[in-house]
């Protein structure tokens, strides 16, 4: 059966690709991983584009019947292009502004993000839905994908950075931490350690696994296989990162290789 395809600027998108595999367990799934060319998030419009364009023509040959877009980044800059170019449904993610903005009580929320997704059009209008009535702090993640990238994400430099990146939301007294790069799920053990209990941490992974499945219903392209199924995650940079990030060793159908791509 095809497989659903996933692809980030390295290997945050496998918290949406968890996501999608819990829901759907009888889907196969390829995961590309473009780690060489991460971040994403400081390039211009136009690389962000191609890159995107170049992950999806590689899923596409690999006979994905469907590609997620696993990367906020890459769907608030790109996401129109890909579906006006290519025939098969594209799925996007997006920072989770909504469902913040709507149980916020102390009507502040914050957003941490790349400067990718935070310069967008896309998250523009977005945002300018909820701004009037909320005070919407948006803070750029300098250096967080990176470091994640190297493994590091419990370490005491990415906690460094992260009081510092916090304090201007905590300052203003955010109940909501949305994170808007699919990277930032796997800071979540330091997160908790560092934000004051009344603050929740919100994210888009279960909202995109749902469209994804409605989507594939939609378009009859569910899987009718009932077997286990089969998951390819391939790194152009760093499997070894990769397969640690998702503790790939405890399945024995979750395959971690390179791939020149
Ligand atoms: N995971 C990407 C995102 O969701 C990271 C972007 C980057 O590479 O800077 O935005």
């Amino acid at each position: 059966m095809n497989p659903i395809g996933f692809f980030d600027s390295g290997v945050g998108g496998t918290s949406i690709w968890k996501e999608v595999v819990q829901l759907l367990p009888f889907e196969n799934s390829i995961y590309l991983s473009d780690s060489r060319n991460a971040p994403y998030g400081e390039k211009p419009i136009q690389e962000i584009v191609a890159l995107s364009k170049k992950n999806t023509e590689k899923l596409i040959a690999m006979g994905c019947k469907i590609v997620v877009v696993a990367c906020n980044t890459a769907t608030t800059n790109a996401i129109q292009i890909l579906r006006d170019t290519y025939p098969i449904p594209i799925i996007g993610i997006e920072p989770a502004i909504k469902p913040a903005a709507l149980k916020s009580k102390t009507k502040s929320i914050g957003i941490l993000a790349t400067k990718g997704t935070l310069s967008s059009e896309l998250f523009h209008k977005t945002s300018e839905l909820y701004s009037e009535n909320i005070a919407i702090t948006e803070v750029i993640g300098n250096g967080l994908v990176a470091l994640i990238e190297e493994g590091k994400q419990n370490s005491e430099e990415i906690k460094i950075s992260l009081r510092r990146l916090l304090k201007p939301m905590l300052d203003a007294k955010i109940d909501y931490l949305v994170l808007g790069c699919s990277h930032y799920p796997y800071l979540l053990p330091v997160l908790t350690e560092l934000l004051p209990e009344q603050v929740t941490i919100i994210d888009s992974g279960e909202a995109v696994a749902r469209q994804t499945k409605n989507v594939l219903e939609d378009h009859e392209l569910r899987s009718s296989n009932k077997e286990i199924s089969q998951h390819l995650l391939y790194s152009n940079s760093n499997p070894a990162v990769l397969g640690n990030l998702i503790n790939a060793e405890n399945h024995s159908n979750w395959k971690v290789e390179y791939l020149d791509f």
